[in-house]
C-alpha cells in the first residue's frame, strides 16, 4: 500500500462493467482512497479505451504480465473478465499476496469455488464478490422494513428478473459470450442467479437446504446456455421462488416478500408495504380485514446495467474486509453458496427437477 489512505488496484478486463461501472465509480470516490494503477485486457481495442479512461495507468495485454510487473505496487486486483477466467486470475493474485474483488459469478464450478476460498485463507488475502444488488437503494429499503419488524418474520419470497435479451458484452470483444458455455459456464442462472440467491439469504435470514430447478434454451441451434430458469429453494422456515428470463417482453425486477404480518412488493423503483390492521381477534370475515398500504418510490437506477451508483458502497465493504483481515468473510461464503446453488440447479434441471441438497461450505 503506498500510504495508509490509498489502495492501489489493478483491473483485469476492461469491458462493460469495468468501463461503465467499476472505473467511473473509482474515479468518483471523493476520498481519493483508491488508485487504479494498471489494467489488463486481451483485446487491443479495449486496451486503447482503457488508456483513454485512465491516462496514468499502465496497460497490459494479459494478467500474467501485469502481475509480474506490478504485484509489488498493488494492494488488490479487481477481476471483471467473463466467469471462465475468474478462478485462475484470482489464484494468480493470491500467489502474489494480493486481495481480490471478483465479479459474479465467483467461479463457474463448485470445485473452483472450494479451491479459491481455501487459497484465500492460506494466502491471507481477502476474497470479495461483487454482490452489488445488496446496495441498490430499493433493496436497502426492503432490508430496513424487514429489520423494523413491520411485516414479521419472512416466510416466502419471489424474485422475478425479466430481461428482453441476454446481457451483452462490449462489441470490441465477444458480445454474446454469455450464450456460450465455454466463456460463461452457463446461461442466465450462472449470469444472474447469484443476485437472486444472495437476496433470498438476506430476506429469509437463513440459508437454503435444498433446490429444485427447471430451465430452457429457446435458441438451441445458436447457443448452448439456458435463457430461462425457474427454481424453488427450500429454507428451514420458508421458501423462495426465483425466476429469471432473457426472453421477457420487458426489463424489470418484481420482488415480493411475504412476512407473517405483512408483505413488501417491489416493481423496480416502486415499493408497496402492506400490513394488516390489528383486529380484536382472529375471527374476522374475509372482506372485513383492513389493510394499511404504504407506497414509496425509491429511485434505484435499475435500467443502468452498470449499476455504477451502487459500486462504491460495495467497495467500502471490500476496503473494510482488507482493514479487518476478514479474508473469507460472510460475502465470500455467500458467493460459495451461490455457486453451490447454481451448480445444483443445473444438476436438478438435468434430472427432471429432482430435489438437490445444499450444504454450504465444508472446510477441506
Ligand atoms: N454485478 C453486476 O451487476 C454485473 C453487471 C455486468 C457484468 N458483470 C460481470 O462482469 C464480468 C464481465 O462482464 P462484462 O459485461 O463487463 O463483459 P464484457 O464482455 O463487456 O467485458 C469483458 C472484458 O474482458 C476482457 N477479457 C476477456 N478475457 C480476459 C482475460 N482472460 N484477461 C483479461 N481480459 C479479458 C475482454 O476483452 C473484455 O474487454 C462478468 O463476470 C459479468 O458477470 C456484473
Amino acid at each position: 500500500m503506498s500510504n495508509s489512505q490509498t489502495l492501489n488496484g489493478a483491473v483485469i478486463g476492461y469491458g462493460f462493467i469495468s468501463g461503465k461501472g467499476h472505473i467511473p465509480a473509482y474515479l468518483k470516490r471523493s476520498q481519493g482512497d483508491v488508485r487504479i494503477v494498471a489494467v489488463a485486457d486481451i483485446c487491443e481495442a479495449r486496451r486503447a479505451l482503457a488508456a483513454k479512461a485512465l491516462p496514468e495507468a499502465r496497460i497490459y495485454s494479459d494478467y500474467t504480465s501485469l502481475l509480474k510487473a506490478e504485484a509489488k505496487n498493488l494492494d488488490f486486483v479487481d477481476i471483471a473478465t467473463p466467469p471462465c477466467d475468474h478462478a485462475k486470475i484470482a489464484h494468480a493474485a493470491f500467489d502474489e499476496g494480493l486481495n481480490v474483488l471478483c465479479e459474479k459469478p465467483l467461479t463457474t464450478t463448485l470445485q473452483e469455488a472450494t479451491a479459491l476460498l481455501d487459497h484465500a485463507e492460506r494466502a491471507q488475502c481477502v476474497l470479495f464478490p461483487a454482490h452489488n444488488y445488496k446496495h441498490a437503494p430499493v433493496v436497502k429499503a426492503i432490508r430496513e422494513v424487514i429489520q423494523s419488524g413491520k411485516i414479521g418474520a419472512v416466510r416466502s419470497v419471489t424474485l422475478n428478473t425479466f430481461r428482453n435479451t441476454h446481457a451483452k458484452g462490449v462489441t470490441e470483444w465477444n458480445t454474446h459470450w454469455r450464450r456460450h458455455h465455454q466463456w460463461s459456464g452457463g446461461g442466465i442462472a450462472m449470469d444472474h442467479g447469484s443476485h437472486s440467491f444472495y437476496l433470498t439469504f438476506d430476506w429469509l435470514k437463513e440459508y437454503p437446504t435444498a433446490i429444485t430447478a427447471k430451465m430452457s434454451n429457446l435458441e438451441p441451434t445458436k447457443y448452448d446456455t439456458e435463457d430461462n430458469f425457474s427454481a424453488v429453494l427450500t429454507f428451514p422456515h420458508g421458501l423462495a421462488h426465483c425466476h429469471l428470463t432473457w426472453t421477457a417482453g420487458v426489463r424489470k425486477v418484481l420482488y415480493t416478500i411475504q412476512g407473517e404480518t405483512g408483505a413488501i412488493t417491489v416493481d423496480d423503483d416502486d415499493m408497496q408495504i402492506a400490513t394488516q390492521e390489528k383486529t380484536a381477534g382472529d375471527d374476522v370475515a374475509q372482506g372485513a380485514v383492513r389493510w394499511n398500504v404504504e407506497k414509496k418510490t425509491i429511485s434505484s437506477d435499475w435500467m443502468d446495467a452498470s449499476h455504477v451508483t451502487w459500486f462504491n458502497a460495495l467497495f467500502d465493504q471490500f476496503k473494510e474486509a482488507i482493514a479487518t483481515k476478514d479474508y473469507v468473510g460472510k460475502e465470500a461464503l455467500e458467493a460459495y453458496r451461490c455457486i453451490e446453488i447454481i451448480t445444483r440447479a443445473y444438476d436438478s434441471a438435468k434430472q427432471n427437477s429432482l430435489e438437490m441438497k445444499l450444504n454450504g461450505r465444508k472446510k477441506t
